[in-house]
């Protein structure tokens, strides 16, 4: 038998010291963060470099396209050499840590891992999707609902997520507007920096908050036809005043890590484009933490076009400074020759790794890697009262009433006869929405169970239609039902002689979101035709609508009295529509994206621009409109009602004629004129009349919402800055230029008082 070769005794006592003595410094809490990660470094090999910018799925939640390869034996001989830094889909305490243990304990240097997760918008405890939140247009409540995210994602040993999403988008064929806060940039701006700091809290190593991650950089919102995944071309003047503005938002708020976007920009994939990743965010804004690509979108890099194979993509997204390969497994096959062969320098390495160690560090990891992983706590979180509490509070917030002819709403507590219509009335699936991949199935308070709990009115229920049929997985295309209208005439019959009919009618909840862009904006399957059918024998209709995205619903609009636009609210869903519909909370959520009067309008948005000929001054043909449509929203963005009314009066302006650098204040007196204590969004737009560049017909620039009691009036005031005034130019110049600006202050972007002011 051949003599097995090994090592000797001394120099295995020798290496395991020099390993340990060496690397323990950076363990050294006493040394600030800069320095440990210098120590650590000194000790890394190449590979174990390129290691910690590789992040493997955790492979039961796919979110992406199966990758060639990736075994789990691979990924387990990997985890123990060191060459993975971060995992995704691993959650739960107990998985968390049996991941953490091989790299910390198995591993040569035992680098800590970092755990990533699409917390879009809660973890177990569901939020409204974010697109629902934006529509409260209450920074306090959003933030809040950011934070109670994180402590049911880091309680379940996560400390990332991948959220949020501060793509601005107008085209509600989009998917993904839903995760996003809707199409306008000011807003937009606000809500990407308060669901940063919900997130990460005041203390990035507390045991309750996660890092953030700010995608999809960039431009993402802007696919063309809004169709998922595709092409953006778009104006430098463009990308810097609607695209950019969230995003340096969430780097001022302190967001650590950001994700590129799958599209191209102008020719150039996100994932490779160094103008984005190198000049601007680690440039010009001063990013000094780390960019994970998106899924699989440096391998994607070839089909595009832009890369003629892995090691050709890996060098390019590397360079242009994608610090860490998301499901590509190219940097982990590609990197270390590339480096040795000359193609990507070292210090392109070297600076991907700080930064994800930085993240690392500043996190706690390096202090206690399984900080988040404890079972009791775990427990004692998730679905906790206090969690509940919340997301519904958030849910109402969220909720548009969007018409309420003769007062139709509230509803009256007792002795009504109230027929509940439609699928999504008891569907307790649905209202969790899209990303929600932590949530069990059926966990929502369906809208059915929260009406039901005021008990002195009589209910019926009728489904009259399913919207699906089939699986809703998240993986799966959906079938939407159009033939089976077996269940109307039943619906009909239940809702004949109520004295109010609910119908809660709208998109399933995997409708929207990744990978779910649609041509068609009206009902889903046949539930206009049992909209109709119902108010042939029951005018007396409040429709609940439940979507993911603006929908296109002209009928609806003209012919049924009352409608509540309550999205896809969450896990306490029907608790917060009940009230709603009951009157104990008085809705105050306003539309953070245009609803269309159909689908051929889109991209639609308030912010748009004259044209030369916007009026028919003449009538005839030759201005800028549709021959089959009017060219307005039907709900313009910004709208919303409540049950009491509210007056603007008293506008005023306190400068006509102020400096460049002098800051003008514009205020409003604001009354509650309704029967009714309520909450209103007091909205402020500018226009720039003429500039160097055109400028939008509007543009809001200042938001407040107060609470007004019944007779109550408020003054408002805001303050405008040359940060206002200005805009930015295609050279990314921001430019303040002198002229007319014109005011409006309302309750929603079409209308308002108006008034003006000239900036010398
Ligand atoms: C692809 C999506 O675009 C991104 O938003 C998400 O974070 C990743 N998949 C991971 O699930």
């Amino acid at each position: 038998m051949k003599k097995q070769k090994c090592i000797p005794l001394f120099l295995l006592l020798t290496l395991s010291f020099y390993g340990v003595a060496q690397t323990k410094k950076h363990l050294d809490k006493n040394k600030n963060i800069e320095e440990r990660i210098s120590l650590l470094m000194k000790e890394m090999t190449l590979d174990e470099k390129v290691g910690q910018m590789n992040q493997y799925n955790g492979s039961w939640d796919f979110t992406g396209p199966k990758p060639e390869g990736g075994s789990e034996e691979e990924k387990y001989i990997h985890l123990k050499k060191g060459w993975v830094g971060s995992m995704l889909n691993v959650r739960g305490v107990k998985e968390v840590r049996a991941v953490q243990k091989i790299a910390v304990e198995e591993s040569r240097l035992g680098i800590p891992l970092i755990f990533g997760f699409d917390v879009i918008h809660g973890y177990k405890t569901l939020s409204p999707i974010p697109l629902a939140e934006a529509a409260s247009w209450d920074l306090e409540a959003i933030k809040k609902s950011a934070s109670v995210a994180a402590d049911e994602a880091s309680a379940s040993g996560l400390n990332w997520t991948f959220g949020p999403n501060v793509d601005i988008s107008n085209d509600a064929r989009w998917g993904r507007v839903m995760e996003g806060a809707g199409e306008d940039v000011y807003l937009g701006t606000k809500i990407a920096a308060a669901r940063v700091k919900g997130f990460q809290g005041e203390k990035l190593d507390a045991r309750n908050t996660i890092a953030a991650c700010a995608k999809h950089f960039a431009a993402y919102g802007f696919v063309e036809a809004g169709r998922e995944y595709n092409t953006v071309d778009m104006s430098h003047s463009k990308l810097y005043n609607t695209v950019l503005p969230p995003f340096k938002a969430a780097v001022d708020a302190g967001a650590r890590t950001f994700m590129n976007s799958f599209n191209t920009l102008n020719g150039i994939p996100a994932t490779g484009n160094s103008f984005l990743l190198r000049d601007i965010l680690k440039g010009d804004w001063k990013f000094n933490g780390f960019v994970v690509s998106d899924w699989a979108s440096i391998k994607e890099m070839i089909s595009h076009g832009y890369a003629k194979d892995g090691a050709d993509a890996s060098s390019k997204a590397a360079i242009a400074g994608s610090d860490m390969d998301m499901e590509s497994h190219l940097y982990v096959k590609e990197l270390v020759g590339l480096v040795k062969n000359g193609t990507v320098k070292e210090s392109v390495v070297d600076d991907a790794v700080r930064r994800i160690l930085r993240v690392k560090f500043e996190l706690g990891l390096f202090d206690d890697p399984y900080k988040y992983c404890d079972e009791a706590h775990e427990k004692a979180t998730i679905g906790n009262k206090a969690n509940n509490d919340a997301v519904l509070d958030m849910a109402k917030k969220s909720i548009v009433l969007l018409k309420n002819d003769t007062n139709l709403l509230p509803l009256k507590k007792s002795g009504l006869k109230i027929a509940v219509i439609g699928a999504l009335a008891s569907d307790k699936n649905s209202p969790l929405g899209s990303w929600r991949i932590a949530a069990d199935d059926n966990t929502a308070v369906s809208v059915l169970e929260g009406i039901q709990k005021y008990k002195d009115n009589k209910l019926m229920y009728a489904k009259g239609t399913d919207v699906s049929i089939g699986e809703q997985l998240f993986v799966q295309e959906l079938k939407i039902n159009t033939t089976d209208f077996s269940g109307f005439e039943e619906a009909k019959k239940t809702a004949k002689d109520a004295d109010v009919v609910v119908m809660v009618l709208g998109e399933v909840g995997f409708q929207s979101g990744e990978g779910r862009s649609r041509t068609e904006l009206g009902l889903p399957g046949n539930q206009q035709q049992l909209l109709e059918e119902i108010y042939k024998v029951n005018k007396k209709i409040v429709l609940v609508l439940n979507n993911g995205r603006p929908l296109a619903l002209p009928w609806a609009s003209e012919n049924i009295p009352a409608i509540v636009e309550a999205w896809q609210l969450g896990t306490q869903a029907g608790n917060a529509v009940a009230e709603v519909l009951y009157g104990d909370y008085n809705p105050s959520g306003k539309l953070p994206m245009s609803f269309p009067r159909n689908v051929g309008q889109c991209p639609i948005y308030y912010n748009n621009y004259n044209t030369g000929r916007p009026e028919n001054t003449e009538a005839n043909v030759f201005w800028s409109h549709y021959s089959d449509v009017e060219k307005t929203a039907l709900y313009p963005f910004g709208f919303g009602l409540s049950y009491t009314t509210f007056k603007y009066s008293n506008l005023k302006i306190n400068n006509q004629n102020p400096k460049k650098g002098e800051s003008v204040e514009v205020s409003v007196d604001v009354s509650n004129t309704g029967g009714y204590d309520g909450k209103e969004v007091v909205q402020l737009y500018i226009r720039d009349v003429a500039a160097s560049l055109a400028r939008p017909v509007k543009e809001l620039k200042g938001f407040e919402l107060i609470s007004l009691k019944k007779g109550e009036t408020k003054t408002v005031r805001f303050t405008l800055t040359d940060k206002e005034l200005g805009f930015y130019n295609n050279n990314g110049e921001f430019l303040v230029e002198s002229g007319i600006f014109n005011i409006m202050v309302g309750g929603n972007s079409n209308e308002g008082l108006i008034s003006k002011f000239e900036l010398k």
